[in-house]
């Protein structure tokens, strides 16, 4: 296979310069083979190259991944971090962590101001905001451990993309254009993103030879090109500079963990998620083993009745979130009883006709105890390996903040600690003890990167980005396919809402909905409230009767499903 993918590699870096002058348009994919599906075209056909090229999924993968990073700037990233869950050819699940962590300086009350008040910038914007990013450690380790390529192999083309640029498509524009006066607030940020402080436009080529010396450093040295050596001195002279943590040390330190994936079943099917540090398999699946009590085949998606059902899942399993989910290497999790089947019977006779107030739901006790942005990406080969990643630098651009001289924004990762207990952060999202900041402690992550399994097979593969509609987000789509029986596409097309306790709001995308259903959740007793969009998934359908692969990228987004 080497041999195959070493004569190819030519082919393969060419067709990827060529593509960075394409226009694409494929919402959904099918195929025999192998499928990618990602929020950006030239990351799925980099993706796809690697796939035909003999590569397995993992890969493909990590291609994609370090393609975003050059492609999607709003969210792809080497300054972030991610979470992979993955279900080898041989059906073995794998969960790979590498979110990004606090650095050995951070404190519980780093963000507080004078008065005790979190501050209203510096856990968000520039490197004050910044989490030990874990994106190449985490890439790296996925493609020793699982892939057969070398990184050489996998950046070459890569790194060709981001030194001879691509054209900057629409909807790029309209994201530069919609940051520009805080790319204007960093000189490093301004040089790449701007025109001399203006919005560059659509058609433009966006070239960014700093980032293409990074994946250089990175393709000749491994992690140490990235956590030793230039770059990072780069991005601790940008810490020092601009009033950000982030020391070598930190830096040496980092490591990606390989956790247990967590496991759940319904009516049937096999599901695997991520742990904790993600709180998104978790509430996941205590929603689901709520869900499962009741015959969600017989509603109607769109009715009044199911929206509650599904709002009164997530108020309870949002207001455990908030308690009990945090860094399991600092805080004891208690996953196994939070996705019982017996808690699931448990809340779910407590879903009442009316809407429950959230301030009459509190977490569980038990007796003994205790902007949108992100992005993720489905792959499946044809092994039958499959893989989800769902990667972030938390708000859109993350910090918005480039390390100068390294080409690469950096993370505001530390927004989704709990700054202070009760206070709302970006994403209204409150949190506990579970969730305070301590040094080292990884920020408590709502992605979600799923895969559903039947008869030991993968048939589902799918995540999203949206903070804390994630979790709702996938499980939507998940029930529409299992449940509802939509073809993948029209699954992640269907209109979604979202709860998350508290606020106590009800949201929906709207034009979804009928006015009749919407008035019925009303009187129910919600307060609701319309908005433009929630989440954007990127799914793979494999059949399991006929074997065809489909895959669907999100109409509310601008990626694309490729197939084989
Ligand atoms: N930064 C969003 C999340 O990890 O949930």
């Amino acid at each position: 296979m080497r041999i195959l993918i070493f004569s190819s590699v030519w082919f393969f870096i060419l067709s990827v310069v060529s593509l960075a002058s394409w226009q694409f348009d494929s919402l959904e994919a099918s195929g025999k083979s192998g499928m990618v599906v990602s929020a950006e075209p030239i990351a799925t056909s980099i993706g796809l190259t690697v796939l035909k090229n003999g590569g397995n999924a993992f890969d493909a993968a990590v291609a994609v991944g370090f393609a975003l990073a050059v492609t999607y700037p709003v969210a792809g990233n080497i300054g972030g971090g991610g979470f992979m869950v993955a279900v080898d050819a041989s059906g073995n699940p794998i969960a790979v962590d590498y979110r990004e962590k606090a650095p050995a300086s951070a404190h519980q009350d780093m963000y507080l101001d004078s008065t005790g008040n979190v501050h209203p910038t510096l856990p968000l914007l520039g490197a004050s905001a910044s989490g030990v990013p874990g994106s190449v450690a985490g890439m790296i380790h996925i493609l020793e451990n699982y892939g057969t390529m070398s990184l050489s192999e996998i950046l070459e083309p890569i790194i060709a993309l981001a030194d001879t640029g691509f054209l900057i498509p629409d909807y790029l524009a309209k994201s530069l254009a919609s940051q520009n006066s805080d790319f204007n607030r960093f000189s490093s940020s301004k040089a790449i993103f701007t025109n001399d402080g203006e919005p560059k436009t659509s058609g433009e080529r966006l070239i960014q030879k700093d980032l293409a010396a990074t994946l250089r450093a990175i393709s000749d040295y491994g992690t140490d090109g990235f956590y030793q050596g230039k770059v990072a001195d780069l991005i601790v002279a940008q810490m020092q500079a601009s009033g950000g943590y982030i020391t070598h040390k930190d830096l040496d330190e980092y490591h990606t963990i390989e956790r247990k994936a967590i496991s759940s079943t319904y009516r049937g099917y096999k599901l695997f998620s991520m742990p904790p540090p993600s709180s998104g398999g978790v509430a996941l699946f205590e929603m689901l083993s709520l869900l499962e009590n009741a015959d969600l085949s017989k509603m109607n998606t769109g009715s009044a009745e199911y929206m509650h059902l599904l709002a009164s899942a997530a108020k309870f399993a949002y207001a455990d979130r908030a308690e009990y989910l945090g860094d399991p290497d600092f805080v004891r999790v208690p996953v196994e009883r939070l996705i019982s089947k017996t808690h699931g019977k448990r809340l779910f006779v407590r879903v009442t006709e009316m809407a429950l107030p959230s301030d009459s739901i509190s977490h569980t006790e038990f007796s003994d105890t205790e902007s949108q942005e992100t992005t993720h990406y489905s792959v499946l080969d044809q092994f039958g390996n499959a893989v989800s990643i769902t990667t972030t630098i938390n708000s859109g651009y993350g910090c918005k903040e480039v390390v100068e001289g390294a080409g690469f924004l950096l993370n505001n990762e530390m927004d989704d600690f709990s700054a202070k207990p009760g206070v709302p952060n970006q994403f209204g999202l409150i949190g506990s003890k579970a969730n305070a900041i301590q040094p080292g402690k990884r920020m408590l992550s709502s992605m979600t990167p799923t895969i559903a399994l039947q008869n030991g097979k993968p048939v589902l593969i799918l995540g999203s980005p949206g903070g804390s509609t994630i979790i709702t987000v996938v499980l939507q789509v998940l029930l529409n396919v299992l449940d509802h029986n939509m073809d993948v596409g029209q699954a992640v097309a269907h209109g979604r809402i979202h709860h998350q306790w508290r606020p106590d709001i009800l949201m929906y995308e709207e034009t979804k909905f009928l006015d009749s259903e919407l008035e019925l959740l009303r009187q129910k007793g919600y307060s609701i409230r319309p908005v433009s969009r929630l989440g954007l998934v990127e799914a793979i359908f494999a059949d399991p009767i006929t074997g065809m692969i489909q895959g669907a990228t999100d109409p509310r987004g601008n990626g694309m499903a490729a197939g084989y």
